[in-house]
């Protein structure tokens, strides 16, 4: 018998920045992969102030994947988190470890920060087994579950953390700085009403401090 064991087909991308050029396509691929879409401004902050935790994933230049999370502070303590607004791969190029780049990319700014990041989180469609399948293959566990979190059909969300682990090689822990700028919202604990009405909620904070 062949103690061969079958390799996994992976292809490597290349990680691009997301610019007010290339931003339509962050809409774009949201459209084709999300249940929910976001008002522009959403797009906009991503690339203006999410940027060092947001990327494309290409392939022969082709844009075929996308992260953007942003840096948030717990709203009871002086614990900062990152939050993943946005993980997709575009259909045709799913399966090809593109997504698990995308993370790495985060895992490696975060783990090299200037100061304590202490978990990564998001939410996710219940139903949306490929969604769940990776981020507990990622390492991340579910925390809770927010019934009708979105405002769509099967809107029941589960919350999902995992732990930062630090790169021993990085420079000594500051006070927060670098990433700080990232930080535009504090982090609301309960049901959402949907993903619109959260980023809707979020500019309006902002635009009264
Ligand atoms: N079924 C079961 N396991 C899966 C699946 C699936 N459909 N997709 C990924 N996985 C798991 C597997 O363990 C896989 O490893 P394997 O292929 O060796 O078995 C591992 O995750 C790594 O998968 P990748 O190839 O890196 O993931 P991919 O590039 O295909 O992207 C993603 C995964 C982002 C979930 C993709 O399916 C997608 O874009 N879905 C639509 C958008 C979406 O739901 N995004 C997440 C929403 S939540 C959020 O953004 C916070």
């Amino acid at each position: 018998m062949s103690t061969e064991v079958a390799k996994r087909k992976t292809v490597s991308v290349g990680l691009s920045e997301l610019t007010q050029h290339n931003i339509e396509n962050l809409k774009k691929l949201v459209g084709l992969c999300f249940p929910i879409q976001y008002e522009d401004d959403f797009y906009e902050k991503c690339h203006l102030n999410y940027n060092e935790l947001s990327r494309f994933a290409t392939v022969k230049d082709i844009i075929v994947g996308a992260v953007s999370c942003r840096l948030e502070k717990e709203e009871d303590s002086d614990k900062f988190f990152v939050h993943i607004m946005i993980l997709l791969t575009y259909e045709k190029y799913r399966r090809l470890g593109i997504a698990h780049q995308l993370m790495q990319f985060v895992y490696k700014v975060v783990s090299n920060a200037s100061f304590p990041v202490e978990y990564y989180d998001l939410h996710v469609q219940k139903v949306n087994q490929s969604a769940v399948n990776f981020y507990l293959k990622e390492g991340f566990e579910v925390v809770e579950e927010l019934k009708d979190y979105y405002d769509i059909e099967n809107g029941d969300a589960l919350h999902m953390r995992k732990k930062v682990e630090r790169d021993p090689n990085a420079p000594p822990l500051a006070a927060p700085s670098a990433l700080q700028k990232t930080i535009t919202e504090k982090h609301k604990k309960g049901k959402a009403k949907g993903a619109k009405k959260i980023e809707q909620k979020a500019a309006e904070e902002e635009a009264a401090n």
